[in-house]
């Protein structure tokens, strides 16, 4: 049996074993009582999770991809235009999207490490008109979380749909849907849910709704918002067969999430990144992403003189802890560390001294004990 290694990556992210005992049971079937309720469950706990009290919950067999595309092609007229605010990879994806369907797009690009500021979304909307407006919250690649909530207020003075990409943010980083006036949060199973791949997680607002219900054609059959909206409301309905298992340990995902408290589980985000942090400065790290714009899930340092990422990373999976390799054009000079989910204080003490050890065999030179000292600290 291959050797269980502690994923500190940015998605997939470690599974609870309430959650691996969901997947495992027996496959029933799609449309019996016991799954039609947990579907239900999880269509409803959902909502709570991105505090969205009007508005349909989607979730369908895919990734978060299929989410981007299925946000993008049920709000859009093929004359209408779409605005990505770009914090790195990911918005260049959205835009990637946006072509591929042939809709006009824009896109503002932050500088690699930051956000675009909300300043610069005003300025563009007001010069411009857009049907929809889309924004990563945590970007994966750079590790910069974006102020959504202040974009949100810019966009609702305007009647425009503003929809954010929580891929590496929700159910980690706090979304209140309908106070901040969110339209979209579109996300995946694979990360801060805890759940592993294999879903596209969506919540859209009654306006939302409302404009995919307004448009006569979306150039989309699988990732039809209004082929999937009946199934939502009663999924004893047939459209496609649900991925039953995947969909059961998602729905427990969610109640692990909520027993947890939304609260509590961002808080323990803040807390087990800022351990984290003081871990790897107390090491002689930097970190790639401006501090204003830190994210409590993920976390991408820059490797100090003499320590070379194939060399530090392979020494780490030998000790069980995989972080992973920067993306792009920071392949090699940063890695990504991610801290999201269902994870516990103690694996990040466990992962903290098995970074220790790694640098010691590579040669590197360091205070002893300090980056597990400074994690402890936070942590206590
Ligand atoms: C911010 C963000 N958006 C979208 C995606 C794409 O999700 P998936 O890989 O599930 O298709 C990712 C994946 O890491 C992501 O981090």
């Amino acid at each position: 049996m291959q050797e269980e290694k502690l994923l500190l990556i940015p998605g997939p992210t470690p599974v609870h074993p309430r959650i691996i005992n969901r997947l495992s049971l027996p496959t029933i079937s799609h449309v019996s009582p016991v799954f039609v309720r947990e579907f239900k469950d999880a269509l409803k706990n959902l909502k709570k999770i991105v505090f969205c009290e009007a508005g349909e919950s989607f979730i369908v067999a895919g990734a978060g991809t299929l989410s981007m595309e299925m946000t993008l092609v049920n709000l859009l007229n093929q004359k209408e235009k779409a605005l990505v605010l770009s914090q790195g990879y990911f918005g260049q994806r959205m835009k990637e999207i946006s072509s591929a369907f042939g809709f006009e797009c824009d896109i503002i690009q932050s500088p690699l490490g930051r956000a675009v500021q909300p300043e610069q979304v005003k300025e563009q909307i007001d010069k411009q008109d857009y049907a929809l407006v889309l924004s990563t919250h945590v970007d994966t690649a750079t590790g910069a979380c974006a102020p959504i909530k202040e974009y949100a207020q810019v966009v609702k003075n305007k009647d425009i749909l503003f929809a954010v990409d929580g891929v590496c943010a929700t159910g980690g980083i706090e979304e209140k849907m309908t106070d901040w006036g969110v339209d979209v949060i579109l996300t995946a199973a694979q990360k801060c849910f805890g759940v592993p791949p294999g879903l596209a997680v969506m919540v859209f607002s009654d306006r939302a709704m409302d404009k995919r219900k307004s448009l006569s054609f979306v150039p989309a059959y699988y990732g039809d918002l209004m082929k999937w909206l009946p199934i939502m409301k009663d999924p004893s309905k047939y459209f496609s067969t649900p991925c039953v298992n995947e969909i059961r340990a998602f729905c427990e995902g969610t109640r692990v999430m909520l027993d947890e408290t939304m609260e509590v589980r961002f808080k323990r985000h803040q807390k087990t990144a800022r351990a984290i942090r003081a871990g790897l400065e107390s090491l002689g790290f930097s970190f790639f992403t401006e501090d204003k714009y830190f994210a409590d899930t993920i976390t991408v340092p820059i490797y100090p003189h003499g320590v070379r990422d194939d060399e530090f990373r392979t020494k780490l999976a030998e000790k069980r802890v995989l972080f992973a390799g920067g993306l792009g054009r920071l392949k090699g000079k940063v890695f990504r560390i991610g801290h999201m989910g269902n994870i516990s204080y103690s694996q990040i003490e466990f992962a903290m001294d098995a970074v220790e050890k790694a640098l010691s065999e590579i040669g590197y030179e360091f205070d002893k004990g300090s980056g597990l000292k400074a994690v402890k600290q936070v942590l206590q």
